[in-house]
């Protein structure tokens, strides 16, 4: 149904609702609080939407919802963060931050497209993702569900995966809604604590956290969550001016807004800026939230202040008019449930799609010519915890990390799934090479460390290939870490293991950029590979021994030393030194970098007038890459600080070994609006710098000097 039908047709119901009904559509309730009891009591009193309930139990509530005086169907929100993964059935991808590795935003559109199917089959309508928060501060525990640290890459993947989850009609079968989140500024909060206060001006917040969410609404983007932050002291939930006139008025947003959770009563017990449920509803109804997640107190509140005069009933019909007007336009009055496409789950196809993210996913970052392994390698030492870890692998936002986290983490792993010492001993059985496997040492201490053992298989082979990283309780939400040295014995084994003589290839296999130290600087190869998801294993173990050819790229910093961060790349010019006197100037591995098994070139850089870039690339290395072009700009004399490079445009080009070829990108003026004093977006006139090349590195780059 196309949105001005799906509006009159709410205006119409919106009529007919006595006030109670209105309240209890605007609130969504959560099945793991209460259980089926409390959930069907909601249901019957007219909830408008549940999270965390799939299946037969949705199917349930949705029955009782529909028998209610008007009959109103409950829509179904889940975290599908990187397929649906609360589902132990369910296709996992790479997650976000590991897909924007591969710089490709038809593999975050085919995520997202192949996770809409397997969620819709589960009778569900709706998922919590795209993440579009900023990964600037590393601590954060959540920068795994991030695309990075850049706004314009996260902006271009963030807008493909909401293409991918909707398609062209809410309607559709196997399509669902997309809820670009948490609006906004959520990654920046002080010191990387989750939920804390971000120091952040609107004019920033203009110039950095705003854009991707720009693309999302541009994208058509159904929903919006609210962060649970606070910016300059004020709650976002509490906050008309980014909630609703930024957001509504600027950006034209007009699907619905969803609370974080629980975040309204957070204003009373966390936030302390309201004295109480029923002050803290209207607030959070007043600032622009349509539905309110969790607190199931907002009911009596918002009904008090109501009664009490202290609220106008025209909030609560806004917002109420928002939810309903989805709702009509995605039919769910006429198909109250999702019917995707059964059988899905697990079908080649979405295998297939996954295997593809997470070798797009893989980024070569450090090789002296170990690799590709193979030509007279006979015996190969696999260690690591990570290294046999699908948990790890998987990352945060699956069954083994939600709903309800499970501290034993005892739940069974689903197959298929291959972890990368599994990957390579497929390859070695194929190529007659022996491989052996130890742990080495646990990443969290666990007393069951047997360094002795690694160290004794790593002396017999002729290469080791070593997983460090982080596990499950270092990561995610409520879980920040002030020292992202990696845990445990990790470096000492390290030490021990490059004892021996051997080519080391590190494998980093984690939720975010870690300290990597030794592990990195003396390792002979490095490959990350973050949480790539059910294949990761063996897209891993394909790049090391030459498989495949890795084209990932980094679309975040990472730091030599926690006490160096913020390290991303769009630093603003004017430290004094450049660089804290103890650390180099520079990040252990940089925004944008990624190397392969070829080599890339670039020259012949020119801009005409209409903003056409064009640059000549050439893979001078010995087989087919994908090269991804990154074109940045510095704009040289600007009324506001200005970061010394900025990302504004990138494309991809595969190039058989010595082929070369023109590449056009086309920009627009827009790419060189800044946004000053007076928080106005332009372009002011003058001279900019345009950079062309493999990274954001100054030697990685090509420039020319244009005028605007
Ligand atoms: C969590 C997260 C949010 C998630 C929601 C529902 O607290 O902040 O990202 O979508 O609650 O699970």
């Amino acid at each position: 149904m196309k949105r001005q039908l799906a509006v009159e047709k709410a205006k119409e119901l919106l009529e007919k609702m006595t006030t109670e009904e209105k309240v209890a559509q605007m609130i969504q309730v959560t099945y793991t609080d209460g259980g089926r009891e409390e959930a069907l009591k909601w249901a019957k009193m007219g909830a408008g939407s549940f999270l965390h309930v799939l299946g037969d139990d949705a199917r349930e509530l949705q029955r009782e919802a529909m028998k209610t005086r008007l009959g109103i169907p409950v829509i179904f929100g889940i975290d599908c963060i990187h397929g649906h993964g609360l589902n132990t059935s369910a296709t996992i991808f790479p997650s976000q931050l590991t897909c924007a590795c591969s710089w490709n935003p038809e593999v975050a559109r085919v995520m997202g497209e192949v996770s809409a199917r397997e969620v819709a089959t589960d009778g569900l309508h709706w998922t919590f993702s795209p993440v579009l928060c900023l990964a600037r501060d590393t601590r954060w525990g959540r920068v795994n569900e991030t695309f990075g640290e850049d706004p314009y890459l996260a902006g271009e993947l963030g807008a493909a995966i909401i293409k991918g989850y909707q398609g062209d009609d809410l309607s559709d079968d196997e399509h669902i809604l997309a809820c670009a989140k948490h609006y906004l500024a959520y990654g920046e909060a002080t010191g990387g604590r989750d939920a804390y206060d971000t120091e952040v001006t609107e004019r920033k917040v203009r110039e950095v956290f705003l854009p991707p969410f720009q693309k999302a609404v541009e994208a058509g983007c159904a929903t919006i969550m609210t962060a649970y932050g606070f910016t300059d002291g004020t709650p976002l939930t509490a906050d008309r001016h980014i909630m609703h006139d930024i957001l509504r008025d600027e950006l034209n947003f007009d699907g619905f807004v969803i609370t974080d959770w629980d975040n309204t009563q957070s204003l009373v017990w966390l936030q302390h800026i309201a004295a109480d449920i029923s002050e803290a509803s209207v607030m959070a109804a007043s600032a622009g939230n349509d539905m309110i997640m969790t607190t199931k107190g907002f009911y009596e509140g918002m009904l008090n202040a109501l009664k009490e005069g202290k609220v106008d009933i025209s909030v609560v019909d806004e917002a109420v008019l928002h939810i309903l007007t989805i709702k009509y336009e995605m039919e769910l009055f006429d198909k109250p449930e999702k019917k995707g496409e059964p059988g899905c789950f697990g079908k080649e196809e979405h295998l297939d799609a996954a295997r593809d993210a997470a070798r797009k996913s893989v980024t070569l970052l450090r090789n002296n010519g170990m690799l590709p392994l193979g030509n007279g390698i006979k015996k190969i030492a696999v260690i690591g915890e990570n290294a046999d870890n699908v948990r790890a692998q998987y990352g945060d936002w699956t069954y083994f990390t939600h709903p309800v986290p499970d501290p034993t983490n005892s739940r069974p792993a689903h197959r298929p799934y291959v972890t990368l010492w599994e990957g390579v001993k497929e390859i070695c059985d194929q190529e007659g090479i022996e491989a052996s496997y130890a742990k080495g040492c646990a990443v969290i201490p666990k007393g069951e460390d047997d360094l002795e053992e690694a160290v004794r298989i790593a002396k017999d082979a002729d290469a080791i290939i070593y997983a460090v990283g982080d596990v499950i309780p270092q990561f995610g939400e409520f879980s920040d870490r002030a020292d992202l040295n990696l845990s445990g014995k990790q470096y000492e084994l390290f030490e021990l293991l490059k004892a021996t003589g051997k080519p080391i290839c590190t494998v980093l296999i984690s939720s975010k950029p870690l300290c990597m130290g030794i592990t990195a600087e003396q390792a002979d190869a490095v490959v990350c590979g973050f949480n790539g998801g059910m294949f990761a294993g063996q897209a891993l173990a394909e790049a090391i021994f030459g498989k495949i050819n890795p084209s990932g790229r980094l679309p975040i910093s990472f730091p030599h030393h926690s006490g160096q961060i913020p390290v991303y790349y769009n630093q603003m010019p004017g430290w004094h030194g450049g660089k804290y006197n103890d650390m180099p100037k520079t990040p252990l591995f940089a925004f944008g970098e990624g190397m392969g098994y070829s080599a890339f070139e670039y020259e012949n850089l020119t801009c005409g007038s209409d903003l056409q870039v064009s640059v000549t690339v050439k893979n001078v290395g010995k087989v087919e890459g994908t090269e991804t072009v990154q074109i940045y700009q510095n704009d040289c004399v600007s009324s506001v600080l200005t970061p010394v490079r900025r990302l504004i445009a990138f494309t991809q080009v595969t190039l058989g070994a010595g082929e070369s070829k023109e590449v056009q990108i086309q920009l627009k003026k827009d790419d060189f609006a800044l946004i000053n004093k007076k928080c106005e977006k332009v372009v002011e006139p003058g001279e900019f710098i345009l950079y062309a090349g493999h990274s954001s590195k100054e030697e990685d780059l090509i420039s020319i000097t244009i005028k605007m």
